[in-house]
């Protein structure tokens, strides 16, 4: 493994540090929790290695009000979704061995590949395409040799979805070659259009991962998980996690699984606030005149871009946009795309921030302009 730094992490505004940056639109999450509003009481917690697959009761929890045939045996709990992506990545793929992964995408869906040696095939997402899953160009890249795809729905950077006949249509794809589709659903609880079901209900080919922290602003405690019904597959993946983790935290687990039973007490509000926020992003996209975008369907960003037809100074337009305006977003080199285009994270900051933001952003541009 040839590990390397990725810019999303060193840019991150918890590396940069949170004191020179007012307007945060740069998280792909929710609004953080603060423990004290979840009410626990974990005196009685016993500090012991937890059950290896992870707390019985929480996969439970993950699998509840899903209409689905999956069981808990389905289910490994990770720390959170990076290691459950970075998991199957490792155990499906050696240097050399093919993948088709979507571009752009959340960056560890890319860099572990990499970091690997595997032979990546993009298949592009871009704003001509509005940044669907284009399955022609899909089914092209396919070959004999391909051993895993990887797709991301809700998209990160983008928030776009892939409908279910589109989903069921890849995955017959997938079904006819020898690969297994990887399926980053991270941001599943937050679509606002449409639910997809759990992929990996859909074919034992696909591996569903997922997590606690972008819906339920809960990253700090590193809880997700992967789902497949591929008993061999669960075995290999448990094999990974007993060499890197032993077992999950039962803290985290514990707070996991509290905050899941009581998950009708604090979802309601979220959802309410989450898309309020969005429709204050939609109505400004709507009024402003330097940006464009393909509107998102879930998640909490979207990746809007300078128009194309102005001429702008990008390196100024960020360093103002920090400098005097105090926000802060993921400029396209996050993701390996150009630095016109930005993720716009809008469920993090509080309504009065985001608002502030996106003035900052049309006051950064105006004065960037050549
Ligand atoms: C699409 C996607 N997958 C996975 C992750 C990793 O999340 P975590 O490890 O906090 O669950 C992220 C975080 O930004 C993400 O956006």
């Amino acid at each position: 493994m040839k590990y390397v730094r990725m810019p999303i992490e060193i840019e991150s505004p918890e590396q940069m540090g949170y004191s020179t940056i007012k307007n945060n639109l740069s998280e792909s999450s929710y609004t953080d929790t603060i423990f004290k509003d979840l009410n626990l009481n974990m005196n009685e917690l016993v500090i012991c290695y937890g059950d290896h697959v992870g707390h019985p009761g929480l996969r439970k929890e993950i699998l509840k009000g899903e209409a689905s045939n999956l069981t808990i045996e389905d289910v490994l709990v990770t720390a959170g979704a990076a290691p459950a992506l970075f998991m199957v990545s490792t155990s499906l793929l050696e240097a050399g061995d093919e993948l088709v992964v979507a571009k752009p995408n959340y960056a560890t869906n890319i860099e572990t590949p990499k970091a690997i040696g595997a032979s990546i095939k993009y298949l592009p997402m871009t704003f001509e395409n509005k940044y669907q899953v284009d399955i022609e160009a899909l089914k092209k890249l396919i070959t004999p040799k391909t051993k895993l795809v990887s797709l991301t729905c809700p998209h990160n950077p983008t928030g776009t979805m892939i409908s279910e006949t589109d989903l069921k249509e890849i995955i017959k794809i997938v079904e006819a070659s020898n690969a297994n589709l990887l399926f980053d659903e991270t941001y599943r609880d937050m679509s606002f259009k449409f639910k997809l079901p759990i992929a990996a209900s859909l074919s034992e080919r696909v591996i569903s991962v997922s997590s606690l922290s972008k819906t339920y602003g809960l990253p700090g405690i590193r809880i997700g998980w992967l789902i497949t019904q591929n008993k061999k597959l669960q075995e290999l993946f448990l094999a990974a996690k007993e060499q890197i983790f032993i077992c999950g935290s039962v803290v985290d687990e514990e707070i996991a699984y509290r905050y899941l039973v009581n998950r009708n007490d604090y979802f309601p509000a979220i959802k309410k606030d989450m898309l309020e926020k969005f429709e204050i992003v939609k109505s400004w996209m709507g009024t402003q005149k330097y940006f464009d975008w393909i509107e998102p369907s879930g998640g909490v960003v979207c990746f809007p871009r300078i128009k194309p037809e102005l001429k702008v100074d990008t390196a100024k337009f960020y360093e103002k946009l920090l400098a005097e305006y105090k926000t802060y977003v993921g400029p396209g080199h996050w993701f390996e795309e150009s630095d016109r285009s930005f993720r716009l994270g809008f469920g993090w900051p509080s309504q009065q921030e985001l608002k502030d933001g996106l003035k900052g952003l049309e006051a950064a541009l105006k004065d960037s302009l050549l």
